[in-house]
């Protein structure tokens, strides 16, 4: 079987309605708003803290001191991004499709248990692909879920985008964590205007951003995350698999890896390059991204048209032979 069989075949359990996702920037109306998307249940900091009452105002402690950002919604929604007051949107119903999966493995409800499921990094072959609007809309419709908190971190550390698409300051983040032996991540994170989102940045520019990826630090850093915050899903908006050896490093490191395929972009060649250079990996999903329907209705179920995503394999791009 070859690697781009075998990432098809762990999609097998999807449905060719679950498969596809819809508009971004055109946002058509399609549902029910998600009454999940009104809960505004808090994070939790602090694991392992045995007196639920002591961890509760400590947590309350821990959080009043982060950092506090504010994510421009309202250019978010503009730009066809998730937000919460697009629940009605395609995009909205799009991402709840796309998440699906990735929580059930996170949460160890899939198939079989993944060690640091909570880790989820999201990469392409090539820069330029949709990583980072993937990441954004993955974090902020798993942040609009009753059960779960996010962290979005900006591990595309030589090219930091997720500052310039929330309408943030970038400030302290990663690679000072990284740097610096006495900061701990906890102080670096930020909380926002959604509840159920924090964010790190990619923090200082360093000349060896990306090799610190791949370092010991890195690692440690990993362990950390995926025990501390295990209630936490963490994403990962990462660099190109192809670009660099670091994040392929990175890869081997993360409990699931998001595959980015730009339709129509993606060379059957770049895909099966990246795919090898991943294929010891158990859980990689391919995410196939701006999508080009013919308008008209009920493709896959959605009816649209423009651009939209596939979740899985699909379209000319990802055909392996
Ligand atoms: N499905 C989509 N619909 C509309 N616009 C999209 C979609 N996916 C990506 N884009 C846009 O395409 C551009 C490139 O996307 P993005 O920055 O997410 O790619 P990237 O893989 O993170 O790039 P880089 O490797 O440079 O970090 C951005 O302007 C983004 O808003
Ligand atoms: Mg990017």
């Amino acid at each position: 079987m070859s690697i781009i069989e075998k990432a098809v075949a762990r999609l097998g359990d999807w449905s060719p309605a679950t498969q596809r996702l819809g508009t971004a920037a055109e946002a058509a109306v399609t549902s029910e708003p998600d009454p999940a998307g009104e809960s505004h249940a808090s994070l939790s900091d602090i694991s392992g803290a045995r007196d639920g009452s002591i961890a509760a105002a400590s947590k309350e402690h821990s959080e009043r001191t982060l950092r506090y950002e504010e994510i421009d919604l309202v250019r978010l929604k503009e730009a066809g991004m998730v937000t919460p007051e697009g629940t009605r949107s395609q995009i909205f119903e799009e991402f709840r499709l796309i998440k699906r999966p990735l929580l059930k493995n996170a949460l160890g409800q899939g198939p079989t248990p993944i060690q640091r499921g909570n880790l989820i990094m999201v990469t392409s072959c090539m820069p330029g692909e949709g990583k980072s609007f993937c990441s954004v809309n993955l974090a902020m419709s798993i942040a609009m879920e009753m059960d779960h908190t996010v962290l979005l971190v900006d591990a595309d550390v030589a090219k930091p985008s997720i500052p310039r698409m929330l309408s943030i300051d970038g400030g302290l983040g990663l690679m000072d964590v990284l740097l610096e032996d006495h900061l701990p991540v906890s102080q670096a994170l930020i909380r926002t205007n959604i509840d159920k989102l924090k964010l790190l940045t990619a923090g200082r520019h360093h000349p060896n951003a990306t090799e610190l990826l791949a370092s010991g630090a890195m690692r440690e850093l990993l362990d950390e995350m995926s025990s501390r915050y295990s209630d936490r899903i963490i994403i990962f908006d990462s660099p190109p698999l192809l670009a660099t050896t670091e994040s392929r490093v990175l890869a081997s490191q993360m409990g699931q890896v998001v595959v980015v395929v730009e339709a129509g972009k993606t060379t059957q060649q770049n895909l099966r390059e990246g795919l090898n250079h991943i294929e010891s990996l158990e859980n990689v999903s391919l995410l196939l991204n701006k999508t080009r329907f013919r308008g008209g209705s009920g493709y896959y179920g959605y009816g649209y048209g423009g651009y939209g995503y596939g979740y899985g394999y699909g379209a000319e791009t990802s055909q392996g032979n």
